[in-house]
Order: C-alpha cells, then sequence, then structure tokens
C-alpha cells in the first residue's frame, strides 16, 4: 500500500525523504514522488515517476531538487487510476502553492472533483487523490492547519495525509483517517511515515498519531488536534527495536532473513510467555472469569493470517472444546455473523493496519463481543481498538510474504488454547505441561531445518520449471498446505492451489499429469494413511511428488520423488514445524525464477483500503 514520508528541520529534505522512502518499500508500490518547499526561491519543487524509488533517485541525480527544509515524498499503490507519472503523488493544487500526499480512498472524490471543476479547478490526474489538494486550497484563508482541517471534514473515506504550502514553509500538516501515519520526533526536526522503520535511522521518539488526529509540525514543535480542533498533548513513545531488525544483515533478502529468525522468534515468545510451566497472557484484558464465561470464539484475520486463525480452529477446540468459527475478514463484515456477548473474537494481523479486519473487529464491537488481537506492531490501529491484545513481538517483518510472523501467530494460538484448556478444564495439568515442554523444543527444531537448507534449495530448484503447483495436507495440516500454496503463489507468480488431501478427488485430481508438482504434507499423524492413498492416486497419474515428512519415514520414500525430512513432534505442533520447508519451498523457487521475492509485484505488505 501507498508510504508517506514527510520532513521539517534543518537539513536538505530530499535525500532524507529517499532514504527514508527506501524504507518504506516493502509495502508494495507502482509509482513515487517526492516535493519540497525550495530555499532559494520559495517554491514548490516536486518530481514524480512510475516505477521504483531508484529510478527517481537517477533522474534527481542529473537534474537534482532545489534544497528545501521541508518536504514530503509518496510511493504509490494505484487504486483510482494506472500507475503513471500524472498519478503519482504529491499532487498540487492549483496554484502550485500546496502540495499534498495521500495513503487510502476518498470515497466521495467523485462529486468533490465535480463541484471543484465547476469553480474552476483543473484536474491533471485519475486519482481520488487530487481532489485533497485543490479542496485545501479552495478553502484556504492564510491558515494551512485550518484549511486542512476544514477540508478534512468534507471527505468520506480513510485517509494518512501529508501537506506543505510554498505560503508556510515552517510547517508540515498530517491528518490521519483510518489509514496509518505514525510522527517521529527529532532534535530540531520532526518527521511523519507511514510506519516506523522509515525513519528508525534518525529517531526512536514516535508519536502513534491517531485516527481523527490533525498535526501540525515544525521543526521544533508539534502540535496535535482533534478534527473539531481541540488540542491533544502527545503522548511519545520510544521504539525498542534496534534499526538491525529492518537491515539485511547479509542475507540475500529480507524473507531468508525472516525465516531464519523463527527459531529466536519462537524461543523469546515462549520464554516471556510460560512461567513456572503455565501460560501467562499479559495483555489479554480478560479476567479467568471472563475467559470461563466464553462459549465460542470467533476468529478474524486475512491473507496468512487467515490460516494461522485456521491452525487456531484446530487449536482451540481440541485444546479447550470451544467451538471456533473463522471468517476472513472481508467476508465477516458483510453477513449476518452469530455472535454475542460470550463470543470472543480474535483478530489476527500482523500489521494490524488491515482495513477489512479493522472493520471486522469494529463490526464485532458494535455487537457487544469482547475482541482480542494477535498483532505484531506495537501501537497499531488493530492493538488499539481491541479490548486486550497478544503481541507476538516477532520484530519487524519487512518481506511481503509472511513467515515469521505466521509462525508466531500460530504458536500465540497454542498459548491460548492452552490457556483457554486448562482454565475450562479440559486438559489436565499433566497435559497441558507436557505440551508446553513439546512447544520450547519447536526453536532447536527449526533450526534443525535451516541447517538442511541446501538440500531444500537443490529440490526447491529441481521443481522450479513446474507451471501449476498443488498442495495438500489434512486435518491440521490442510491450513498448512493452504500456505505453503499462498507462499509460493505470491513470490514465484506459479499458480498454485491448496486443498484438503481429501478433497482430492472432488476437482483437483483434473489437474494431475506429468507437469504438475504436488507438495504434500505428510508428517506423523492419524491422518497418515490417507495421505499416502492420496499419494499414490498422484503417482497413478504421473504427478510428481515432494513429501514434507517425519525423519524416519523411510516408508514414503516408494511414493514421492522428492522428500524433505522434519524432526518428529507432537502430532498437534507439526504446523509450526513444516512451515519452515514450505516457506523455503517457496522462496528458492522465486529465486531461481528471479522474481522480486521481497516486493512481488502487485502485492502490498499492509493492505489499509477494503
Ligand atoms: C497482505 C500481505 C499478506 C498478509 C495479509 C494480512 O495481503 O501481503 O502477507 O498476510 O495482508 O495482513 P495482516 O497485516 O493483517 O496480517
Amino acid at each position: 500500500m501507498c508510504g508517506i514520508v514527510g520532513y521539517i528541520g534543518k537539513k536538505d529534505a530530499t535525500p532524507i525523504l529517499l532514504s527514508s522512502l527506501k524504507r518504506l518499500e516493502y509495502r508494495g508500490y507502482d509509482s513515487c514522488g517526492v516535493g519540497v518547499v525550495a530555499q532559494k526561491d520559495g517554491k514548490i519543487h516536486s518530481k514524480k515517476t512510475q516505477g521504483k524509488i531508484q529510478g527517481l533517485t537517477d533522474i534527481l541525480k542529473d537534474k537534482p531538487m532545489p534544497t528545501g527544509f521541508v518536504g514530503i515524498s509518496h510511493t504509490r499503490w494505484a487504486t483510482h487510476g494506472k500507475p503513471t507519472k500524472a498519478n503519482a503523488h504529491p499532487h498540487a493544487d492549483k496554484t502550485g502553492k500546496i502540495l499534498i500526499v495521500h495513503n487510502g480512498i476518498i470515497e466521495n472524490y467523485q462529486e468533490i472533483k465535480e463541484a471543484l471543476k465547476a469553480k474552476g479547478y483543473p484536474f491533471v490526474s485519475e486519482t481520488d487523490s487530487e481532489v485533497i489538494a485543490h479542496l485545501i486550497s479552495s478553502l484556504d484563508k492564510g491558515d494551512l492547519l485550518e484549511a486542512v482541517q476544514k477540508a478534512i471534514q468534507k471527505l468520506n473515506g480513510s485517509f494518512a495525509l501529508g501537506v506543505i504550502s510554498s505560503d508556510h514553509p515552517d510547517k508540515l500538516i498530517a491528518a490521519r483517517l483510518g489509514s496509518p501515519l505514525i510522527i517521529g520526533v527529532g532534535c530540531n526536526e520532526n518527521f511523519i511515515a507511514s510506519d516506523v522503520p522509515a525513519i528508525l535511522d534518525r529517531t526512536r521518539k514516535i508519536v502513534y498519531l491517531r485516527d481523527g488526529e490533525v498535526a501540525e509540525l515544525q521543526k521544533s514543535s508539534l502540535k496535535i488536534f482533534d478534527f473539531k480542533g481541540k488540542q491533544i498533548k502527545p503522548k511519545v513513545h520510544t521504539v525498542a527495536f534496534k534499526l538491525d531488525a529492518v537491515q539485511k544483515e547479509g542475507f540475500s533478502h529480507f524473507m531468508l532473513k525472516e525465516i531464519h529468525e523463527q527459531p529466536k522468534v519462537l524461543s523469546g515468545m515462549l520464554s516471556s510467555r510460560i512461567k513456572n510451566k503455565k501460560v501467562h497472557l499479559e495483555g489479554l484484558s480478560l479476567t479467568d472469569k471472563q475467559l470461563k464465561g466464553i462459549n465460542h470464539v470467533f476468529v478474524v484475520a486475512c491473507g496468512t493470517a487467515y490460516h494461522a486463525g485456521l491452525v487456531g480452529k484446530y487449536v482451540i477446540e481440541q485444546l479447550a472444546g470451544v467451538p471456533v468459527s473463522i471468517d476472513v475478514s472481508s467476508e465477516f463484515r458483510y453477513r449476518t455473523p452469530i455472535i454475542n456477548k460470550k463470543t470472543l473474537i480474535v483478530a489476527v494481523s500482523q500489521s494490524g493496519e488491515t482495513a477489512d479486519t479493522l472493520a471486522a473487529v469494529r463490526e464485532a464491537k458494535l455487537k457487544g463481543c469482547k475482541v482480542i488481537s494477535i498483532c505484531n506492531v506495537v501501537g497499531s490501529s488493530l492493538a488499539r481498538e481491541s479490548h486486550g491484545v497478544l503481541y507476538t513481538h516477532a520484530g519487524p517483518e519487512i518481506g511481503v510474504a509472511s513467515t515469521k510472523a505466521y509462525t508466531a501467530q500460530l504458536c500465540m494460538m497454542y498459548l491460548l488454547g492452552l490457556k483457554l484448556g486448562v482454565l475450562k478444564k479440559k486438559i489436565s495439568k499433566g497435559r497441558s505441561e507436557s505440551l508446553i515442554k513439546d512447544l520450547k523444543r519447536v526453536p532447536s527444531f527449526l533450526m534443525m531445518i535451516l541447517k538442511s537448507k541446501a538440500k531444500i534449495r537443490k529440490i526447491a530448484r529441481a521443481n522450479s520449471h513446474f507451471g501449476c503447483f498443488l498442495f495438500l495436507g489434512r486435518n491440521i495440516n490442510f491450513p498448512s498446505a493452504l500456505e505453503g500454496a499462498l507462499k509460493l503463489k505470491e513470490i514465484s507468480y506459479i499458480p498454485a492451489e491448496g486443498y484438503a488431501a481429501g478433497e482430492m478427488k472432488h476437482g483437483p485430481i483434473a489437474l494431475i499429469d506429468e507437469y504438475r508438482a504436488v507438495v504434500c504434507v505428510t508428517p506423523e499423524a492419524d491422518t497418515y494413511e490417507k495421505m499416502i492413498s492420496n499419494m499414490q492416486e498422484i503417482r497413478a497419474r504421473k504427478g510428481k511428488i515432494i513429501a514434507i515428512a517425519t525423519e524416519g519415514d523411510t516408508a514414503i520414500k516408494q511414493h514421492a520423488n522428492n522428500i524433505i525430512y522434519i524432526p518428529s513432534t507432537n502430532k498437534l505442533l507439526t504446523p509450526l514445524v513444516v512451515a519452515l520447508p514450505l516457506q523455503l519451498i517457496a522462496y528458492y523457487i522465486a529465486v531461481e525464477r528471479g522474481n522480486d521475492v521481497d516486493q512481488p509485484r502487485n502485492l502490498a505488505k499492509s493492505v489499509t483500503v477494503e
């Protein structure tokens, strides 16, 4: 999704904006731009281009931007209008004095555009965002903050905004409604950005702008107001994670680095959440009595987080005996889910900014449900809007294809299942302790798999030419198959389907021939024999099989063309272990095909629009 960075201070804005904007590349974008108020002539100057930030940097090498101490920049992920230079941000008003960058969607832009056109405002782009520049201009009576405040009253939809004006070179205005925006507080300089990593090398002091707030930044002051103009005291947080967390540190891609971080993330989570052999879920903000009263869990999530939720359904139902429903967030909000005060909503999201998940949570709160979130980004909208939050603390995830956030979400599902199971007396103390012991061994299993990555790479390379993949799993590893297929299609662009193996005969078997590869998630399981039958059916039709099986399973050799072994673990915990080889298969196939692994085409890390 779009990325915003703004700067005001004593240094030349453009180099700062470009290097910070580069740190937002992971969000996904197709065009970019930068604009400043120039010191030499007091005028607005801007440059935009279709394509990558490197292209913009090259343009600026030929024709440098004049020095300016205030500026805004943007990466655009096209919604309204193609990814062209004209549609790229910043957008200017007709006088060329006001420049804006916008993330979000203005739903009533057509109506505003017609009204402004009738008054003689010319439009040069197809975007919804351009109306904002003209609207502010039409309301500007000499006070930029006031003009922005008046303009946003007229906007429907969602926005994070950065605004500068040549009439006010000492000000940078920011506003937020439904799209993420943070403020970085520096020494004689201040920043705005869509996400913390953008400005982490400049400052660790962050103010999370909330929905319905407008900020006026000057080089050494920050004022925040609500949309009605009432001033609010900014709450400054100091971000804990280090700059290393947002650098590749010798890995060829962020995705590979994040895959390698999983043992550390899981052991960190387990050591902080398990004390005296008991699960402690600080942040849950529900009393044991309230938890015991829950008779239905409803998970809402999108993408990879949805798959973590699906595993959670198997885990919580098995450990706690509570029925678990699950919807992708975009479906939940537009149907009539049966929920009430005894339903616990569990919203799962890495970013905590996914528009559909946020909308689902708001819907559920209106119906009186308690909402907890499993979330990675501290201070995100979801974390703030939930009654309780279980942070996964996996560190910033930069690769668009989610890896460490997924296994961290899975781990949290096991902990939540254990907590509920013990409280509801569905599992004994002994079973809980033994599962905790098994959970604690998972990080070392992941390390072992990482040690065999050369073999996984070889298998991935040997299969990278297949034009279509099927991923099969059963029971608790059905979601693993879905996630394996999602990872592969996200970064390799190879059509890949995830299926419950039992459903194979009801359709996907028609795909099988010698040109298809099938990844069978086949660890030790009660359904193991059934998986073997499926594999035989695939072999009989000449399909090529990559099996993920448990170390020591020699019998599988006669059924699979390639085998990736995982250490033997508790059957319930296998999704945590099989995730890693599935991620590596996708990663190495995408690398082999020469794809941009960290920024796959058309995808965005955080989907902040519907
Ligand atoms: C996008 C990302 C996925 C992610 C999904 C949900 O589609 O590309 O990797 O799983 O959003 O994001 P969330 O931040 O809510 O987990």
